[in-house]
């Protein structure tokens, strides 16, 4: 018996690997947590499934529903928004199942960021304009921010941001970026990306808090940075003439 951790995706269905979908249409429970992750995506489940919500769930209410699986010998599918590896509380599960001895896999998912940019049509690393993308998000009343991780210090460096859970901070935000990006940075927060109630604002630090005053107060990435409306970069070196690199030596036709 296996817990499957598995990236649901930022919402729409189809945006689910190969692989996810055919591990959750394996698992005879499936526990999703249900305040991001859409039900169409529940559709995979087999006839029969067992299948729970765990958002009005408490940690050890979800580990006892898992130890039953595992006491019957069921596999579980365990889905949550967009990729495991940011803001999933997946850590915090794998780490009780390490104690019960109980096997895990992870399988990754389309994070809520990349699925902003592919909306946004904007690659977040453009050459001479920014090489870095910063995950991150403000201090909510259950998480403090470490030391060390304010967004003045990320903003010193220039990156785009990719600001997660903090549309309800705007304004602090836009305080702590202005300094470092100029008030005439763009700005693009995009909330609920590929759901069909999916909305765009684009502006720069001046503008965006008049511009997105009426929009929703959850589930919005706010993506800060001068790729946001660049037309006015350098080509990268990767498909240039004269180029040498491994797949077209001597610089060959590709
Ligand atoms: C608990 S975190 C989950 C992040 C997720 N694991 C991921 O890979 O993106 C929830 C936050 O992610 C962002 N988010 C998740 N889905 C989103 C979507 N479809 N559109 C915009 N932002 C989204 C929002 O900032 C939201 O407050």
């Amino acid at each position: 018996m296996t817990v499957h951790f598995i990236g649901a995706g930022p919402g729409a269905p189809d945006l689910l690997t190969l692989r996810g979908r055919d591990l959750i249409a394996a698992c005879p429970v499936c526990l999703y947590a249900g305040s991001l992750v859409p039900e169409a995506v529940l559709a995979h489940c087999p006839p029969g499934a067992k299948i729970v919500n765990t958002a009005p769930m408490t940690l050890d209410e979800i580990m006892a529903e898992i130890s039953d699986a595992h006491r019957k010998g069921q596999d579980v599918a365990r889905l949550h928004s967009g990729d495991l590896s940011v803001w999933s509380a997946m850590g915090e599960q794998v780490r009780r199942l390490r104690e019960l001895g109980i096997p895990v896999s992870v399988t990754p998912g389309v994070p809520s960021f990349a699925a902003a940019a592919a909306v946004l049509e904007s690659e977040l690393t453009l050459p001479g304009i920014a090489q870095s993308v910063i995950l991150t998000r403000t201090p909510g009343r259950a998480s403090a921010m470490p030391e060390g991780e304010s967004l003045s210090a990320f903003a010193a460096t220039g990156s785009t941001l990719a600001i997660h859970l903090s549309i309800h901070n705007l304004a602090k935000v836009v305080a702590d970026l202005t300094p470092h990006y100029g008030a005439d940075c763009p700005v693009a927060i995009v909330w609920r990306a590929s759901w069909p109630e999916q909305r765009i604002v684009r502006a720069t630090l001046a503008t965006i808090e008049a511009a997105a005053a009426d929009g929703p107060e959850r589930t919005a990435l706010i993506l800060v940075g001068r790729v946001l409306d660049q037309s006015d970069f350098a080509e990268s070196r990767l498909y240039a003439e004269g180029y040498d690199r491994r797949y077209r030596p001597g610089n060959t036709i590709e």
